[in-house]
């Protein structure tokens, strides 16, 4: 399963990076003002220290206006995968970038019926949101096994990326379902490694290493 970073944070992602946790970045609007910078600047910034995917996302909601913004952040560098919505424009428009040679993400997808359109439209990535299905009380996960099924069932080469995930439950269980990706929030990144037993073990291992007063270096 391969992490990208879900964070437009410069800082992050170069920390995060350097531990070799980083297998691509995403980015939407809302990140992108949580940043503080200007869209081009923060993800030409993002592409000087990820190689693979950097997810940029349109904000134009016609057709021709999501082809038009994608030259311009497709221009940025070369390992921008465009970002479009889940709409009718939406996967016309990957269609067409696909054509071109570009990467599409197609985004806000909340349903397996668009992500199997996604498919058809020869989308690179489907982003399902988890955690805002499991914020309606309905079930994010389900709709993640439904397009995996549906993906299987075709031969769909669109890679499955877990989105909106807000535990490391969500990790695991997309994980579990085959996901091909999944896009982290830095904390979460963190927290997977966390184990209060790994923590307490290691402390009793160092408390007998120091008695036996030994060195290794
Ligand atoms: C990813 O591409 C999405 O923009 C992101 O995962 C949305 O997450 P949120 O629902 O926590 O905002």
């Amino acid at each position: 399963m391969k992490f990208f970073v879900d964070s437009a944070d410069i800082k992050e992602i170069r920390e995060l990076n350097g531990l070799g946790l980083v297998d691509g970045v995403t980015t939407n609007p809302s990140l992108i003002m949580k940043s503080g910078g200007q869209m081009r600047d923060v993800i030409k910034e993002i592409c000087g220290v990820v190689k693979s995917p950097v997810s940029a996302e349109v904000t134009a909601t016609d057709y021709e206006g999501m082809v038009r913004q994608a030259g311009i952040l497709g221009g940025i560098a070369d390992n921008i995968a465009i970002k479009v919505p889940s709409t009718l424009d939406g996967f016309r428009a990957c269609k067409a970038l696909r054509e071109q040679g570009r990467m599409v993400n197609v985004t806000l997808c909340f349903s397996a019926t668009q992500a199997l359109l996604a498919a058809k439209a020869g989308a690179t990535f489907i982003s399902p949101f988890i955690g805002r299905i499991d914020d309606m009380a309905e079930d994010g996960m389900a709709m993640v096994a439904e397009i995996r099924k549906i993906y299987d069932n075709y031969g769909f080469e669109t890679q499955v990326l877990a989105s909106s995930i807000r535990t490391v439950n969500h990790v695991k269980q997309a994980a579990l379902l085959g996901a091909d990706v999944a896009t982290i929030p830095p904390a979460t990144i963190r927290a997977l490694s966390r184990h209060p037993l790994t923590d307490k073990g290691l402390e009793a291992f160092l408390a007998d290493w120091e008695k036996t007063g030994q060195t290794i270096d």
